[in-house]
């Protein structure tokens, strides 16, 4: 009894410490969208150095090989993925797309798509006057068609909803869910975001957390529902500021584990970034990304904001440097993204969402559990990737972050995260947390 409870724990807690998950956000299939969910086709730009634009396939090598990162977050415009039209999705905007998926897949990571409109299409909001909920959830339902099988891709519903009704966008959530656990053949992971820009500093005082916690999966169980959310530091949560003056901890981060934990339900905090060049920033970042691993029953992970087509002028750049064959991370992203993951935390628990001891398994299917175990690598037969390039329509405007550069760079930096101790941070976890419970049994 008492050997086999230690043994039990011990399998269900495979992973302890840190966060089960990390990464980073390769931006660029979004370039454009407005909160407004006007999201213009020309001003796009694919992070595929295939077509002009920044190396997103290199930077997730690099990401999942140096730095052991195990999830990306892969944004992309709803206009885009169905060339402008509320219906069906676009055969080669999507291949386009799908390239990226693939490049990610490749790595063995998580890899999540975002459709960027902040709950709107081009002005009208889902469910409220704009698009109905029967073509938000058939837009998903495509989605979940193509990637069936492949439980490594996320769905994160919507970027950052805002200024809308709540019990209105959870009808829209839930009938997206709804949609997605129909047209899939394995349980995926599915991210619900909530009001204000998805900001977890208002997940409990505006009550979004507690109102799209009440999703479900058609079964009623909310088994790989996870509670989305995105944070910044700066004055107004916008990450449009240089200098962080906030670090999210104890009137943030802090409460909503809390609930969360009280609630037995997990979160992801897909969206975050800093100012790189301010030292506010280096303080302020690295403690919030401290405070999600410190609570990593709760937090699923992290992904910070942003590689991908980003350039060097923009003030949140996390690109790596590609000098040659050998890429550098820029001094914030070692510092305060890929240097916090070893703070020790709870690890997960027994109620909530398991990876195993790599941290790259498929979660466990409520829908099929024989094919929930396809490899990372598997691409699903409906999504191979066209190997030809298509036209997109994109040309080299303005974007958000600056000038339309064909690859992107960081600061100059010395730096270089082969230095650090990235190599075996699951399996010293895995040691030193079963340490710690077999010490607590004994
Ligand atoms: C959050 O969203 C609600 C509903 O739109 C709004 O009333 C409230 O002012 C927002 N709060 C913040 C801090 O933005
Ligand atoms: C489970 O997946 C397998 C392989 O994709 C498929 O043949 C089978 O029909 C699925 N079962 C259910 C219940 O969906």
């Amino acid at each position: 009894m008492f050997l086999s409870s230690l043994l039990i724990l011990g399998a269900v807690r495979a992973v302890l410490g840190k966060t089960q998950l990390y990464g980073m956000n390769i931006a660029g299939f979004e370039f454009g969208c407005l909160i407004t969910g006007d999201c213009p086709l020309d001003t796009i730009q694919p992070p595929l150095a295939s077509l002009g634009f920044g190396d997103g396939a290199g930077q997730m090598a690099h990401f999942a090989k140096d730095d052991s990162m195990n999830i990306f977050r892969l944004p992309v415009s709803w206009q885009y993925l169905t060339n402008n039209v509320i219906g069906p999705i676009d055969d080669a905007n999507f291949a386009t797309y799908d390239l990226l998926m693939q490049a990610c897949l490749k790595t063995g990571a998580y890899c999540m798509i975002d459709i960027h409109n902040f709950a709107r299409w081009n002005g009208g909001i889902i469910g409220q006057g704009g698009p109905t909920n029967d073509q938000f959830a058939d837009l998903w339902s495509q989605l979940a068609t193509k990637y069936a099988d492949n439980a490594f891709v996320m769905f994160e519903l919507m970027n950052e909803p805002h200024d809308l009704d709540l019990t209105g966008w959870v009808a829209s959530c839930q009938a997206a869910v709804t949609a997605i656990r129909a047209a899939e053949k394995v349980s995926h992971i599915i991210l619900l975001p909530g009001e204000n820009f998805s900001s977890a500093g208002t997940f409990l005082s505006a009550g979004w957390g507690p109102a799209l916690a009440t999703v479900t999966n058609p079964d009623g169980s909310t088994t790989n529902l996870l509670l989305d959310l995105h944070k910044y530091l700066d004055v107004d949560n916008s990450g449009d500021h240089p200098n962080c003056v906030m670090d999210n901890v104890a009137d943030t981060f802090e409460p909503v584990a809390a609930w969360l934990r009280l609630n037995k339900r997990q979160a992801i905090l897909s969206e975050t970034g800093a100012g790189v060049s301010d030292q506010s920033c280096f303080v302020d970042f690295c403690a919030q990304n401290t405070c999600i691993n410190q609570n990593s029953d709760v937090y699923l992970g992290y992904i910070a904001w942003a590689a991908g087509s980003v350039d060097s002028s923009y003030m949140l750049d996390l690109a790596p440097v590609e000098t040659g064959t050998t890429w550098t991370d820029v001094p914030m992203a070692v510092k305060c993204v890929i240097g916090v993951w070893d703070t020790d935390g709870p690890g997960a628990p027994a109620w909530g969402l398991t990876l195993n001891a790599d941290g790259i398994a498929a979660p466990s299917s409520t829908v099929n559990v024989t094919s929930s175990t396809s490899s990372a690598a598997s691409s699903s037969t409906s999504s191979t990737a066209s190997s030809t390039t298509t036209s997109t329509g994109i040309t080299t405007s303005t974007t958000k972050s600056g000038s339309a550069t064909q690859t992107s760079h960081g600061p100059s930096s010395t730096q270089s995260k082969t230095s650090s101790a990235s190599g075996a941070k699951m399996t010293s976890g895995f040691t030193v947390g079963s340490l710690i419970l077999a010490a607590l049994f004994l």
